[in-house]
């Protein structure tokens, strides 16, 4: 290994990598896997729940098993009868078990964050972990309005380790969050499970409602609006079986690689189409894309359809801020639209793109850069000017869905581009690579 390269880049390079290069026009029909919030959701709720769920479609991600295997040490026994299929045996909502050792929520800040909240309100103490990326994440955030409601967590300067004191009396609060964001507004829901009263949550723009539509399918009187909801403690889960949509964000970055590839013609089969999950595509269509919604059903009480998406010449917009906290992280796919788009695209608002699982802001900006792309940056965003791609070598510092952006923004480079630090991709997008090759695109373990 050289010499010159810093403690970051030497550990980089011990790393996975792609070589990603210009393929075909993308064609034929992809099923992308499982929704990732709501496999999380479905095991936590499942787990202190009367009766048996039945999952189908979860997750086969880093994230999603390590909530089940949080669970299990929890004292919960889930089974795996086949690939994508859990079923999660209820212990009922105060027969959680206490762990003999700390939880380890590895990359995932949705097992932590909820976490947090729902073992506020158990008998026995907890200790969540997390891998480097999520111990450097904020969790102030779900610590100070969890310990308004009498929760006791200890941290490392508002950094996992959480220490979650147990044997509290939690209570219910009426609860403005600071920022958007679904994991703290869930946190907050699930401590309200075991809070005495109600516990209501407002958020400053509306986030994705999971953890609400599905507290209401077990049976948990939970009201919600968009931007309001509430929940009454004590009150019992009942299991029922959760089918699990494709997950929009990982649709994403076929729905742009399909969009930017000349001769193009794709169908996106099954993916869920919440309304809190599409700002990407009311954002792409503004921008010229040509993506048509076919078979629109339900899917475990979720809306899902399937998206035909065919080349489209885009331009440059400026993304509404209505949008952002339905397509929070659809961004790594967008800065790539952005930069095949004519024009310039402004994206404003998106300042939590600066605590996800890598500073997206930076890390995408870094990457287009090294492949020609000239971006400003701001604190909440950036504008995107449109430019020719050229080949490269960029880094995802660990960060999954900016590798598979890069993997996209490939198929429109004049060379090949060097992605730095895939494995993560398995976090939230297992076999993601193999589904891109078999769709047309350019794609290569380095
Ligand atoms: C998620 C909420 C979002 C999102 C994350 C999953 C969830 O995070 O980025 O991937 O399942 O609740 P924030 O709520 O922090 O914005």
């Amino acid at each position: 290994m050289p010499e010159h390269l810093n403690p970051h880049e030497k550990a980089a390079a011990t790393e996975a990598s792609w070589i990603a290069s210009r393929g075909e026009a993308l064609g034929g029909e992809v099923l992308v896997p499982g929704d990732k919030s709501i496999s999380h959701r479905a095991i936590m709720l499942g787990a202190i729940a009367e009766g048996m769920t039945r999952v189908d479609g979860f997750l086969e991600g880093e994230d999603t098993r390590a909530t089940a295997a949080i669970f299990g040490q929890l004292g919960v026994r889930i089974e795996a009868p086949s690939d994508g299929e859990r079923i999660v045996h209820g212990v009922g909502l105060h027969g959680l078990q206490a762990p003999a050792q700390a939880l380890d929520c590895g990359n995932a800040g949705t097992a932590m964050r909820l976490l947090a909240g729902l073992l506020a309100g158990q008998r026995f103490d907890s200790v969540l972990l997390g891998d480097a990326s999520l111990s450097k994440r904020p969790m102030s955030r779900v610590i100070e309005p969890l310990a308004a409601m009498g929760a006791v967590i200890a941290s490392d300067d508002g950094h996992a380790p959480l220490r979650i004191r147990g044997g509290q009396a939690l209570h219910g609060v009426e609860a403005v969050l600071p920022m958007a964001s679904a994991q703290l507004k869930s946190a907050l829901l699930l401590a309200g499970l075991y809070a005495h009263g109600e516990t209501r949550v407002r958020e400053p723009h509306p986030t994705r409602d999971y953890t609400e539509r599905m507290l209401g399918a077990f049976g948990v009187p939970c009201e919600f609006s968009p931007g309001v909801a509430t929940v009454l403690g004590g009150s019992v889960l009942r299991a029922v079986d959760v089918s699990v949509p494709a997950d929009a964000s990982s649709a994403a970055f076929f729905m742009v690689a399909a969009s930017i590839v000349p001769g193009s013609d794709l169908l996106l089969r099954k993916v869920g189409i919440n309304p809190r999950r599409i700002g990407l595509l009311h954002v792409l269509r503004a921008m010229g894309a040509n993506i048509v919604e076919q078979n629109k059903g339900e899917q475990g009480g979720e809306p899902v359809c399937d998206l035909r998406v065919r080349h489209a010449p885009l331009h440059g917009i400026e993304v509404p801020l209505e949008h952002v906290a339905d397509m929070i992280d659809e961004f790594p796919a967008l800065f790539v639209a952005a930069a095949c788009a004519r024009g310039h695209t402004v994206v404003r608002g998106a300042a939590e793109l600066r605590v996800k699982e890598s500073d997206r802001i930076v890390t995408m900006a870094t990457g287009l850069r090294a492949l020609g792309i000239s971006l400003d940056e701001t604190p909440d965003g950036a504008t995107i000017h449109c430019g020719a791609l050229h080949g490269g070598s960029v880094d995802s510092r660990g960060d999954h869905r900016i590798a598979m952006a890069f993997a996209v923004a490939a198929q429109c480079a004049s060379g090949e581009v060097a992605i730095h630090d895939v494995a993560n991709v398995a976090t939230s997008f297992p076999g993601f690579d193999a589904l891109a090759r078999a769709a047309g695109m350019g794609l290569r373990d380095a």
